[in-house]
């Protein structure tokens, strides 16, 4: 996927940009608070739906001096070509594709990106929620129905814990349990097995980026170790008089977790921060390669702030590994920094190209030196 005549109006600092991406590397410098994120933001916004920093909530994203925002692009994947536009107003979306008004799911059907910031080192050590959050996600791309499947999970292992919590008639849970014990062992499997596909590839890209370091690979951490569903009713029945007295569901994938494991060792507990930062980056790299062969699509890469943290061997190394996917990238960097990125980028190259974000003004760089 390619993105192309992209305008956008109003959006956080954003006032006015018109813009023609390349379709190779994208690099955008500029200071602290000039709009880089926010740039990068709009496109994740219209491939996504869905704002890049907290909540769902489309309000704080329109301009603190306007009342609404428009974001255009058209986008070109495989043959295909067409035009996006988001626009919010009043705590309205207005989503059209081609000029007719689509609903969420067909407005964000087909797009596909990776967006990597330094806040993703975090999932290494952050709570099993943040990991299962990513996996689900990763998991959802691939195969839509999964998200209904966690939907309904989600809302009877709600009812199957108030059962608990309220002391209900063992048989209603019993019942309840019919549809829970397949719907948790299914997405247990299914779960666990895009963890073992992803580890090799987790692996390669970790040792392509720290040769000289310790092997890590990735474990998917199971509370409901059963292979099939007669199992799972008996093994929830031996645990029932344990969930009742706590007044809660202890097993099942909400309690799930992946673990990025280090010769047997939990490696939240000894890598530094630079390290978790590229075994997050691997990780989401591991998922580009996979989805990138089952899906066959190629979506579009976001890299925010890429040079903090990294020293510039593994950068030399990122790059190396990013000029393997031919995607279109869009990559941001503090203005200090810009120079490390001109070693690693051919901006000779017509499908590459510099620009510079200044209080959410975006210019080619070349027009700023003139
Ligand atoms: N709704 C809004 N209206 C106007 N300005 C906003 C809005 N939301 C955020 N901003 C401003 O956008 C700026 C932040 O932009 P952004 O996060 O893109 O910076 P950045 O260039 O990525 O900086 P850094 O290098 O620190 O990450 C801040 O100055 C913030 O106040
Ligand atoms: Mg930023």
């Amino acid at each position: 996927m390619v993105i192309k005549d992209l305008k956008i109006r109003n959006f956080r600092n954003i006032k006015r940009i018109d813009w023609q991406p390349a379709p190779g590397t994208n690099v955008i410098s500029g200071n602290n608070g000039e709009g880089k994120t926010n740039l990068l933001e709009t496109l994740y916004i219209l491939l996504n739906l869905k704002p890049l920093r907290m909540g769902k909530n489309f309000k704080p994203l329109i301009n603190n001096k306007e009342s609404s925002f428009f974001i255009r692009a058209q986008l070109i994947d495989a043959t295909e070509k067409y035009e996006k536009i988001l626009g919010y107003e009043e705590g309205n979306k207005k989503l059209q594709i081609d000029k007719q008004i689509v609903k969420a799911k067909e407005f964000i059907k087909n797009s596909y990106c990776i967006f990597f910031s330094p806040d993703e080192a975090g999932m290494v050590v952050d709570s099993p929620g943040v990991r299962r959050k990513l996996m689900d996600r990763f998991i959802f791309s691939l195969a839509s129905d999964y998200y209904e499947k966690l939907i309904l999970y989600k809302k009877l292992l709600k009812r199957r814990n108030l059962f608990l919590r309220d002391n209900y008639d063992s048989r209603l849970i019993k019942s309840l349990d019919k549809n829970f014990v397949p719907l948790a062992n299914e997405i247990t499997l299914k779960r666990a097995q895009f963890i073992k596909e992803l580890s090799p590839l987790f692996s390669k890209i970790w040792k392509q980026l720290k040769p000289e370091n310790i092997e890590l690979s990735l474990r998917y951490d199971k509370s409901l170790d059963i292979n099939n569903n007669d199992a799972g009713f008996k093994f929830y029945q031996q645990k029932y008089e344990q969930e009742k007295r706590m007044g809660r569901t202890n097993y099942g994938p909400h309690r799930d977790d992946f673990i990025f494991y280090a010769e047997n060792i939990d490696s939240k507990h000894f890598l530094s921060h630079g390290e978790r930062k590229i075994a997050a980056f691997s990780f989401n790299f591991a998922y580009l390669g996979f989805f990138s062969k089952v899906v066959k699509r190629l979506p579009v890469i976001m890299l925010d702030d890429i040079s903090a943290e990294l020293d510039r061997e593994t950068l030399e190394r990122v790059f190396n590994l990013l000029n393997t996917y031919d995607s279109q990238k869009f990559i941001t960097v503090l203005s200090g920094k810009k120079q490390l990125l001109e070693d690693f980028v051919d901006f000779k190259d017509e499908k590459n190209k510099l620009y510079h974000i200044d209080n959410g003004s975006l210019k080619e760089y070349e027009s700023i030196l003139q």
